[in-house]
């Protein structure tokens, strides 16, 4: 299915927590429905202006009667910024959906854990959502540097919700890794820092779990066109983000 591309109206936009923002945007196009893990490239200054880039943003969530797409994200550079500005009733590009998203089918009748850095909980949201609606929960398990942020979105739609902080004012003192054993899951499902992958697909792998990562790259195009997003994989040599992702197998990217 092609990306789309139109301007969109802003329904409803607002700050979750310092630098965390939520926004709610119309997309009426039902025959380019997103699926959980797209993501859209955001764009609300000129095509002559700075920043060259639009922004890629996942999907949080996807509400299908209302036609409304949420994006949750972090203003941190001069793309988002602008983005943060945004009032109600503003205008805003989109261009997408676009990439994979992760399996849902696949994912059904396997015990499945949901394992979030940061803002990276932001396309695990609609996921559980859809595995949810079939009737499958999952276990979240997510990390923050020090506060959580939209912990209440996820509870319905998961078996269990577990916190672990950088700082230790919320749940456990440490990493979100250590909030679970890979051994009792099917399939891991995770996003956030580098780091965190790495170290979600090295104990997944031990495990004998299925990991899937979401790449959070950077992106030119976002439609698999420019090449801005690649990265090189041992197992793979080079992968195109934007295109055969954002959604891989934890081992084709650190294996
Ligand atoms: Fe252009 Fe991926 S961003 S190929």
């Amino acid at each position: 299915m092609r990306a789309q591309n139109c301007d969109c109206k802003v329904l409803a936009h607002r700050e979750v927590t310092a630098g965390i923002r939520l926004l709610q945007v119309e997309w009426t196009d039902r025959e380019h429905a997103p699926r959980a893990g797209q993501f859209y490239m955001l764009r609300c200054w000129r095509s002559d202006e700075a920043p060259l880039l639009s922004r890629p943003i996942s999907v949080h969530e996807w509400d299908a009667e209302a036609g409304v797409v949420t994006f949750l994200y972090e203003v941190r550079g001069e793309g988002t910024r602008k983005l943060a500005a945004l009032r109600p009733g503003d205008s805003l590009n989109l261009t997408g959906p676009a990439g994979n998203g992760w399996p849902v089918d696949q994912l059904l009748g396997k015990k499945v854990a949901l394992v979030g850095g940061g803002i990276g909980t932001a396309p695990l949201l609609q996921l559980a959502k859809e595995l949810a609606a079939a009737g499958e929960k999952p276990a979240m398990f997510c990390g923050f540097r020090d506060e959580p942020y939209r912990l209440d979105a996820f509870e319905p739609y998961c078996s269990g919700v577990a916190v672990a902080t950088d700082s230790g004012r919320f749940g456990h003192h440490g990493l979100v890794t250590a909030l679970y054993n890979s051994a009792d899951y099917d399939v891991i499902c995770c996003c956030g820092p580098t780091p965190m992958m790495k170290a979600a697909t090295g104990l997944a792998l031990e495990a004998g779990a299925e990991i899937l990562v979401s790449l959070e790259n950077k992106m030119a195009c976002g439609i698999g066109a420019c090449l801005g997003c690649t990265c090189h994989s041992r197992k793979k040599g080079a992968i195109s983000v934007c295109k055969q992702g954002p959604v891989l197998k934890g081992e084709d990217v650190y294996g």
